[in-house]
């Protein structure tokens, strides 16, 4: 048994959320482990905005497609990264992800929400009254979970290859 892959392999995608509320500890301690998030020549072309006003969750949850439960999480990172920093999508992958392990070591769920590539990324950009120079990467929700549903996985066999490729049976 190992503590960090325990966490990891625990981790589900959680869409429905409990009312009780996150400490700030746990959410301060989440965003310090996405600043570490390794990043190309060590740029770091990042912000996060930390969305806690039920308002706000409201309307952003509005804009998206397919986050329309933002609306009743406890709050939302929103993940932006500077345009002109070349692997900006990369770094802030990275970031995201960690932001998600590090909450679910507490036992908080999260879901990555899409916000590269979205229609509505320039809505909540300008909603959150982030500057021009980023663009939304992802929008994480969070919460303690409510209902968690458990996915279809690949198995390992079907994925993995050693030395090179070859046709699986
Ligand atoms: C880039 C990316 C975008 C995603 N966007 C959404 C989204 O907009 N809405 C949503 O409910 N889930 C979204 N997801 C979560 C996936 O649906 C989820 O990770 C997948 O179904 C596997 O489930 P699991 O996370 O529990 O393993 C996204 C995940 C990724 C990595």
């Amino acid at each position: 048994m190992n503590i960090g892959t325990t966490i990891i392999k625990s981790r589900r995608s959680v869409r429905a959320y409990t009312e009780v509320p996150i400490d700030e500890e746990i959410i301060k301690n989440a965003l310090d482990c996405a600043r570490l998030a390794p990043t190309a020549m060590n740029l770091q072309p990042w912000i996060f905005v930390v969305v806690q006003d039920t308002t706000r969750l409201r309307e952003i949850a509005e804009m998206t497609d397919h986050g329309k439960f933002i609306a009743d999480a406890q709050l939302c990172i929103a993940v932006f990264g500077e345009k002109d920093a070349k692997y900006y999508l990369e770094d802030c992958c990275a970031a995201t992800q960690n932001i998600i392990i590090a909450l679910q070591a507490y036992g908080v769920s999260s879901c990555w929400v899409a916000g590269d590539k979205k229609a509505y990324a320039d809505d909540i950009s300008e909603l959150l009254q982030v500057p021009e120079k980023y663009t939304l990467v992802s929008l994480l929700p969070a919460g303690y979970p409510k209902e968690v549903t458990v996915p279809h996985k690949k198995i390992l066999d079907d994925v993995v290859f050693y030395e090179e490729y070859s046709e699986k049976p």
